[in-house]
């Protein structure tokens, strides 16, 4: 049934119904809704507009309604225009006229951008839980690889001595931003638009404070055209998502390239893994290639509600029903790959004697070289050119700079002398770097108790 019977002379075509209709995704406001409603009628009622007996009837309709549909007594009608319909629709059959003076001074268009909020709020929530659980397994698994030395690339080319701690922390770094930024776009949507009405406010004495403040808002939308018309907050958040969906997908694409036998520096657990129907020895990580594939989900999100908005005259277009569909899924898809990621990188185990090995080959260590000629008194570049050369020499004599005699060293350059081959060692190397920031063991230790404090 329509709301908006009294100008019409026909029932809608069916097909158009479909098509017009949101109730497929918008069912799941209903929560909220029913919640935005209560606020509502509450106020009217303080505002003399309603009486209470109205008031009463409306709120345990509304409950009653809510709890049947939670224990399944009450199916939401899939032929209904929208859950606003729905649920107005459901409560007047119940309590009739009360139910009839639910609307005043109210919209779909300030009820809908009500119940996104209402409901976008809790989805923010649960990722923010879901990323402090992540960086808290970050943060053990660096402090258990604290001192597991590995090559750090640029490139793709092994560049300098790293530990598997020091990397780790790095994601952990990112992820904390994840989390600022959710609850940054969290705090600039919590104003609330109910009362805004259709676009132009109402003649009616409505007390906008109070519903804001009832349903736990920072404050009320001060222009009744922007409550109606906007939906940063959904482009703002479906960015966020969006950012951390890159770094996941970053992530994702490292566990697949360490799990290679070409490298070999992880191990995930069986239970976190795939097989193949046709190769009896594959061992496939498919969760992280499924977590780089669906983060272009995300960002195709984020382009549908640009698009969609980008054109849009104030105030509210129909257009704007499309914005639930690509925010709701945005956050579905993030909340699915965080289930399935974190307890595959809790069960994860480092082959840290692969990522030493690795560490020990491609002169990871010629900066460390250099700096050690540095530390004899010759400036940087001259250092860095004879430390070039050295690596040539060793190249075409198939050594290592461990394995080089000094006299070829000597060779090179006359500064050199037997404690070169101390200043190359790689936990010296690790152990050394102590810049703030750096991967020096008691460094990443400290990172991770800072990481620990802000992510409580
Ligand atoms: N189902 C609509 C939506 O999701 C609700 C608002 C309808 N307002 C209107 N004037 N048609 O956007």
């Amino acid at each position: 049934m329509q709301l908006w019977k009294g100008r019409f002379s026909k029932e809608i075509d069916p097909k158009t119904n479909d098509f017009n209709s949101s109730i497929k995704f918008d069912s799941r406001m209903y929560k909220e809704d029913i919640e935005g409603s209560i606020a509502h009628a509450t106020m009217l009622c303080t505002q003399g507009i309603i009486s209470s007996d109205d008031l009463g009837l409306i709120v345990e309709g509304l409950n009653n309604i809510k709890t049947e549909i939670e224990n399944g007594e009450l199916l939401i009608d899939p032929n209904a225009e929208d859950i606003h319909t729905f649920v107005e629709g459901e409560l007047t059959q119940r309590v009739g006229a009360a139910g009839k003076r639910l609307h005043t001074a109210r919209s779909r268009n300030d009820q809908v951008a009500l119940d996104i909020r209402l409901y976008l709020r809790h989805e923010c929530d649960d990722v923010y839980k879901q990323l402090t659980e992540l960086i808290d397994v970050l943060c053990k698994k660096a402090e258990q690889y604290a001192g597991a030395v590995m090559p750090g690339y640029t490139h793709l080319q092994r560049a300098q001595p790293i530990t598997f701690g020091h990397h780790l922390m790095a994601y952990a770094e990112m992820l904390l931003r994840d989390k600022e930024r959710l609850i940054d776009a969290k705090n600039r949507m919590n104003y609330c638009p109910l009362g805004s009405c259709a676009l132009a406010g109402t003649t009616y004495n409505t007390n906008r404070e109070m519903t804001a403040e009832a349903l736990g808002f920072n404050g009320a939308m001060q222009n009744s055209l922007d409550g109606v018309s906007d939906r940063d907050f959904c482009m703002e958040l479906a960015s966020a998502l969006s950012i951390l969906m890159v770094h996941l997908s970053r992530f994702s694409e490292e566990i697949v390239l360490w799990c290679s036998w070409e490298f070999k520096f992880i191990e995930l657990d069986d239970a976190f893994s795939t097989g193949s129907s046709i190769m009896p020895q594959k061992k496939n990580p498919d969760i992280t290639e499924l977590i780089r594939g669906k983060s272009g989900r995300v960002f195709g999100d984020l382009t549908t509600l640009l698009t969609m908005m980008k054109g849009l005259p104030l105030a509210y277009n129909k257009d704007m029903q499309e914005d639930k569909e690509a925010i709701f899924d945005a956050f579905d898809t993030v909340k699915m790959c965080l289930t399935a990621f974190i307890p595959m990188l809790d069960t994860m185990t480092a082959l840290t004697d692969n990522m030493r090995k690795a560490a020990a080959g491609g002169f990871i260590n010629a900066t460390d070289c250099a700096d050690y000629l540095v530390g004899k008194g010759l400036p940087f570049r001259d250092a860095y050119k004879a430390t070039g050369e050295i690596v040539a020499l060793c190249i075409a004599e198939g050594l290592t700079l461990e394995t080089l005699p000094i006299e070829k060293y000597k060779g090179i350059c006359e500064t050199f002398d037997e404690g070169v081959y101390e200043a190359i060692n790689l936990d010296k190397c690790v152990n050394d770097r102590t810049s703030l920031g750096g991967p020096a063991p008691q460094n990443v230790l400290s990172q991770v108790e800072r990481v620990k404090n802000l992510n409580k």
